[in-house]
């Protein structure tokens, strides 16, 4: 097969992880920059150029793009829906999972229970955001924020209301959540792939910090999920529509809540920790939705 790897980093862990399991099953990989990509747009035949050449024989492709170029990552991978080619993550489905509030919305319609969360377009109902999510602490957040930057925890009211003013007061879109204290700054990430949870990690903050991401100084090790927080972790890839996803889940005092659905779920964390070939999953999971001409 010919499996196109959608990504603006060919040495990071995850790609190269990609690759080389792709080799090892006997497949042709191309990275491709989707910045790099030029998409034709014409009736009946939809195509892309890369690099000036008409990219041909695409059986696949696996989307990890990161969060300041999803439109045009989105764009790209509706083209190549548009072409037939297979992909692992699809494009409406990566927009839904980009922004927490739509994110939080649609995990919350499916009856699936979530940090509660409020989002508000002005600074006159600050007051009010705070309350309903039960006074603080409360934890504010850039809606397209990842790897826990633009996630804030503010302790007091006044801190509070200074971050969410400043925030709104320059437009930009914020959600304001209960500060689930009882995780002590750990989640559990399970990675999803066609609808099996193909491993899991605990995540733990450095110390000091409630962010569990790794990006943020963050450790992971092995756990062993019960049937009860798998089927959860399948059931939110699922809502979203998502091939490939890290579910992130907080343990609180009301049961286990979905934080948030990734996208583009980094392999180097969840690999070290499980000893599991994700990688591999993932290109098996392309091999059995070949698509050919
Ligand atoms: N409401 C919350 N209560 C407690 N911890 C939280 C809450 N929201 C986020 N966190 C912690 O902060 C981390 C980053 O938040 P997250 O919403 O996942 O943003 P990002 O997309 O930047 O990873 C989470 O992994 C979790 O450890
Ligand atoms: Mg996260």
């Amino acid at each position: 097969m010919k499996i196109g790897i959608l990504s603006r980093s060919p040495h990071s862990y995850s790609t190269q992880r990609l690759v080389e399991a792709g080799k090892q099953r006997g497949h042709e990989i191309l990275v491709l920059d989707h910045l790099q990509c030029v998409l034709v747009i014409e009736k009946g035949r939809p195509h892309i150029y890369y690099k000036g050449e008409e990219v041909t024989g695409l059986n696949g492709v696996i989307p990890r793009i990161g969060a300041s170029v999803t439109f045009y990552g989105a764009a790209v991978i509706r083209q190549l829906e548009m072409m037939k080619i297979f992909s692992a993550v699809e494009s409406q489905s990566l927009v839904r999972s980009r922004d927490k509030l739509r994110c939080l919305q649609l995990l919350a319609k499916a009856g699936i229970n979530i940090p509660k969360s409020a989002f508000a377009s002005t600074p006159k109902h600050v007051d009010n955001v705070i309350d309903v999510v039960g006074g603080t602490p409360v934890v504010i957040k850039l809606l397209e924020g990842t790897q826990g930057i633009g996630v804030i925890l503010a302790e007091t009211r006044n801190s509070a209301k200074s971050v969410i003013e400043a925030f709104l007061d320059v437009e930009v879109n914020i959600l304001v959540q209960e500060f689930i204290k009882e995780s002590g700054g750990e989640d559990i990430r399970a990675f999803v792939v066609d609808g099996q949870v193909v491993g899991a990690m605990k995540r733990k903050g450095a110390e000091g910090d409630f962010r569990s991401n790794l990006h943020r100084g963050g450790t992971a090790t092995l756990v062993k999920l019960t049937a009860e927080e798998k089927a959860l972790a399948i059931k939110s890839a699922k809502r979203l529509g998502l091939g490939i996803a890290g579910v992130d889940m907080l343990q609180s005092k009301k049961g286990l809540l979905v934080n948030e659905v990734n996208s583009s779920p980094g392999l180097e964390g969840i690999e070290k920790a499980t000893g599991v070939d994700i990688a591999g999953k993932i290109i098996e999971y392309v091999e059995r939705n070949e698509f050919n001409e």
